[in-house]
């Protein structure tokens, strides 16, 4: 059960036009600025706060995720990114992510077995691949068939009873790599490869992913690694645009398959999980290091939409800490898949030199994030650019869980509603049709 963090001082607000003072409790967290709680503010003064995109705003009290934007650090549970992606496999940082701790030899077997016994889809989900047109991208269809989850387990869709929200929490972690694989079986014609519960969760995606039924797959150590350390680094990241999606689609109650339906959705978006294919797009765009002054230029005109894909973070004002371990990784993975000289990789790393040195890019904070380096790694495992982001919201179905069953247990949660400033009409007289124009 969360405990509510307790107020350490107050602040005092003075509205000048009214003449009224009121003091807002400081709550702090165990480590980050602390926040002013501003839940009492329209019952004292009248007035909503005004944040788009929540640049200042605590949505949440959380024990999951830390991220130090300005240090570059990123804590699950208060274990660094680094040591977990070094000394844990998925399987472990799931447990983690979860439960709060690292689970023990026993505890981690028994979790391991828990999840590989619900890897099958029902049978008749098969069917719905049909109805999607072959090429359509996978995170359509990942996105329709999550969603198309609750029809099928009636049993785990009361979310007030604990029971069913471990079970369906279990499901939607376990079944996730069989409906995305699936969805790439599909787009290439080929037939569905069915989960193998002997495997460990990154193999069996692999083998789901590249398996054909007329030949023996033999899963690469090197690419289940690979993929593992994948799958830790995107595992979670505190209350971003998609698993805000989840939190808000869960406070009103909507059961877990449509509100982690809801969050693939959100991280669809090339600002957010759809910034890997878009990296790799922008790469082949650019073609060559002597084109890179102009994509630029193009970056820092304002008058140009186009920005540096994989540049860039909303808490990030350093280089990123996942961006850091997947550029050494991406080396590690070339040179073991004998890939020489991956020229997307120089450009890339040619283009993360001009810009860390450009004023502009300086100025701004302007870091590679975890999406830069990502595509290249997934380029040289053969994986299509369609299902990057779809690989990005395999892994990052964990962290959704785990913090959509956090929102459930918060005595404090309620319906996330935000306010507005209205700024159209005031109420005016109704016009008849032949009054009007
Ligand atoms: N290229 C060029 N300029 C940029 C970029 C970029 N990639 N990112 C930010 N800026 C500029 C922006 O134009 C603004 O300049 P000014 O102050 O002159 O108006 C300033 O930097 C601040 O940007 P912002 O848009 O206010 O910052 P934000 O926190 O709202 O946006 C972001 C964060 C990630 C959406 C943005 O940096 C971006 O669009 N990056 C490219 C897309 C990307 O790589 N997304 C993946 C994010 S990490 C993975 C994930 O969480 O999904």
């Amino acid at each position: 059960m969360a405990q509510a963090a307790k107020p350490s001082k107050t602040v005092t607000l003075s509205d000048a036009g009214s003449g009224k003072k009121m003091d807002l409790p400081i709550i702090d967290g165990t480590v980050g600025p602390s926040v002013i709680d501003i839940r009492k503010l329209y019952a004292g003064l009248g007035y909503f706060t005004y944040d788009p995109g929540y640049m200042a705003t605590g949505s949440c009290e959380s024990k999951i995720t830390y991220i130090d934007g300005d240090k570059g650090v990123l804590l699950y549970r208060g274990y660094r990114i680094e040591d977990l992606t070094e000394k844990s496999d998925f399987t472990d940082v799931q447990y983690l992510l979860l439960y709060g701790e690292l689970p023990d030899k026993k505890q981690k077997e028994v979790y391991r077995a828990l999840i590989t016994n619900h890897t099958m889809l029902h049978e008749q989900v098969r069917r719905f691949y049909d109805g999607f047109r072959r090429d359509s991208h996978p995170m359509a269809i990942l996105c329709g068939v999550v969603g198309a989850m609750s029809a099928f387990y009636h049993d785990s869709l009361d979310v007030n009873d604990k029971e069913h929200r471990r079970i369906s929490s279990i499901r939607l972690i376990a079944k996730i790599p069989t409906i995305a694989a699936w969805a790439y079986k599909y787009s290439l014609g080929q037939p569905f490869i069915y989960p193998r519960n002997d495997l460990r969760y990154s193999e069996n995606f692999l083998h789901m992913l590249f398996a054909v039924p007329c030949e023996e797959y033999k899963i690469s150590p090197i690419l289940s690694r690979a993929m593992s350390k994948i799958m830790i680094l995107h595992a979670d990241h505190e209350q971003n645009a998609s698993t805000s999606t989840v939190r808000l689609a869960g406070s009103s109650g909507a059961n877990p398959y449509a509100c982690i339906a809801a969050g693939i959705a959100s991280l669809w978006g090339p600002a957010h999980g759809g910034a890997n294919e878009a990296v790799l797009n922008m790469l082949n765009e650019i073609g060559s290091k002597k084109n890179i002054p102009e994509f630029l230029k193009r970056a820092k005109d304002p008058n140009d939409n186009f920005r540096l894909m994989g540049f860039g973070h909303r808490v990030y004002k350093n280089y990123d800490p996942r961006a850091a371990v997947l550029r050494s990784s991406c080396h590690e993975v070339l040179d073991e898949l004998g890939v020489k000289n991956e020229p997307l990789l120089e450009l890339a790393m040619e283009l993360e030199k001009i810009a860390l040195e450009d004023d502009y890019f300086v100025k701004r904070k302007l870091f590679p994030n975890v999406d830069f380096y990502s595509g290249i790694i997934f380029k040289a495992m053969n994986i299509p650019m369609s299902m990057f982001t779809v690989l990005f919201a395999v892994a990052r179905t964990t962290g959704w869980i785990a913090q959509w069953n956090e929102m459930m247990d918060d005595p404090q949660q309620k319906i996330g509603r935000p306010r507005q400033i209205y700024t159209g009409y005031p109420e005016r007289p109704y016009v008849a049709i032949e009054k009007r124009g």
